[in-house]
């Protein structure tokens, strides 16, 4: 069911489908006020078959209200709520980009890895994101900490502006009670984010969170997913392993900091993990120090806006990824193949390729990088 075209609770205008997910469909939309003012926001409108769910529809609004309260430049920030003939949408923030998700695959599907340094800005801005929610404090002071549950790819979005925002607070609590009414393969694709002691049955805690970070930038790091499988058991079994594949086996460029980092997020005992999230995020920045002369931000918005128009020219020209050109799909690459532990630099390739829609150019994305000349 394609909404697009209407108008939710007389003020937001469906655009178009900006993607789908397990329980909901999000649109960009078009919020109009007076003397012309208008902002675009991201519609998440939850499919019919959650609706008869017992309970489900208080659990969601109980959550989309948590959701609200979180307000932070690493947070997708819930603006509204509304329920529209027994149909539920949640207004979001919209972030002009792509999900992480999206931006792995582009640079899989490409045979490319995502720069090392660019992985590390997703870890601190998805972990100060979560920071904020696990140090949350009611209105009169006391400790409210939110736990994500859901920390998956898809839900670290990136801006072609270089900025990292988490989304789904509010729907992940919900999620997971619901789980255990709803039909196996429901959460199919989530599975492979638990972490080890969750998967044995204990709750989401701060550190099962900060394990899900650990797991998406080995992901980002590798191209694969830590923990797979051709079954829901094979990938239950890999968990409760908690045996994680190193890094160094599929790439020789990640410092050796940034794997001890990972090593220590991905840690199958909890009480081995980060202490924090703000302690995880304080460790990536010091590895990121490493990345000498590099704008995190900048070279991330470029790589996101590079990888988004790469997918939307796929998606025009039906073109299969072994049809496509090699190294077409990123413009960002590091100029050296090992640099353990040697200050980074990243390189422009192809800079005629670079931001050329009219779109984006109006959108304030920051000009390429120049090449760095001088070697350490
Ligand atoms: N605020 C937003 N701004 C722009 N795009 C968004 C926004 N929120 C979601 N999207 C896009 O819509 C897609 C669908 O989002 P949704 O949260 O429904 O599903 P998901 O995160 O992919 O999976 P899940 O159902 O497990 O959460 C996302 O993957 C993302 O690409
Ligand atoms: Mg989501």
């Amino acid at each position: 069911m394609d909404l697009s075209g209407q108008t939710i609770d007389g003020k937001y205008q469906l655009v178009s489908i900006a993607g789908e997910g397990g329980m909901a469909t999000v649109y960009k939309a078009i919020i109009r006020g007076a003397a012309g003012f208008q902002r675009t926001v991201a519609v998440k409108h939850v499919r019919p078959e959650f609706r008869a769910l017992k309970n489900y529809v208080e659990m969601f609004i109980e959550e989309a209200r948590v959701g609200s309260e979180l307000a932070h430049p690493n947070i997708v920030q819930v603006h509204d709520f509304c329920a529209v003939e027994g149909s539920y949408f949640l207004i979001m923030e919209w972030v002009e980009g792509i999900d992480l998700g999206a931006f792995v695959k582009q640079h899989r599907d490409g045979n490319k890895l995502v720069p090392w340094p660019l992985a590390v800005a997703i870890g601190i801005g998805t972990l100060r994101g979560l920071g904020a929610a696990h140090e949350r404090v009611a209105a009169d002071g006391t400790p409210a900490p939110v736990i994500h549950r859901d920390i998956s790819p898809h839900n670290v979005l990136l801006g072609i502006n270089g900025v990292v925002k988490l989304s789904d607070f509010g729907l992940a609590k919900a999620r997971d009670r619901i789980a255990s009414h709803t039909a196996p393969g429901t959460v199919k694709g989530k599975l492979s984010y638990l972490a080890p002691e969750v998967a044995f049955g204990k709750p989401n805690s701060v550190q099962s969170d900060l394990f899900g970070v650990g797991n998406i930038l080995w992901e980002t790091l590798t191209g694969e997913r830590l923990f797979d499988g051709k079954t829901d058991v094979e990938i239950f079994k890999k968990i409760r392993a908690a045996t994680v594949p190193p890094i160094s086996d599929r790439r020789n460029d990640v410092p050796a900091a940034l794997l001890a980092v990972l090593d220590m997020a991905l840690a199958a005992d909890p009480a081995n993990r980060y202490g924090s999230a703000d302690e995880f995020a304080h460790a990536l920045g010091q590895v990121m120090k490493q990345a000498v002369g590099v704008n995190a931000a900048t070279a991330l918005g470029q790589a996101v806006a590079a990888s988004r128009k790469s997918l939307s020219d796929d998606a025009n020209d039906h073109l299969s990824t072994t049809e496509r050109p090699a190294g077409n799909s990123a413009d960002i690459e590091f100029s050296k193949p090992d640099h353990n532990v040697e200050p980074l630099e990243l390189t422009q390739r192809r800079p005629s390729q670079q931001m050329t829609t009219p779109a984006l150019k109006t959108q304030g994305v920051p000009p390429p990088i120049p090449p760095k000349k001088d070697k350490p």
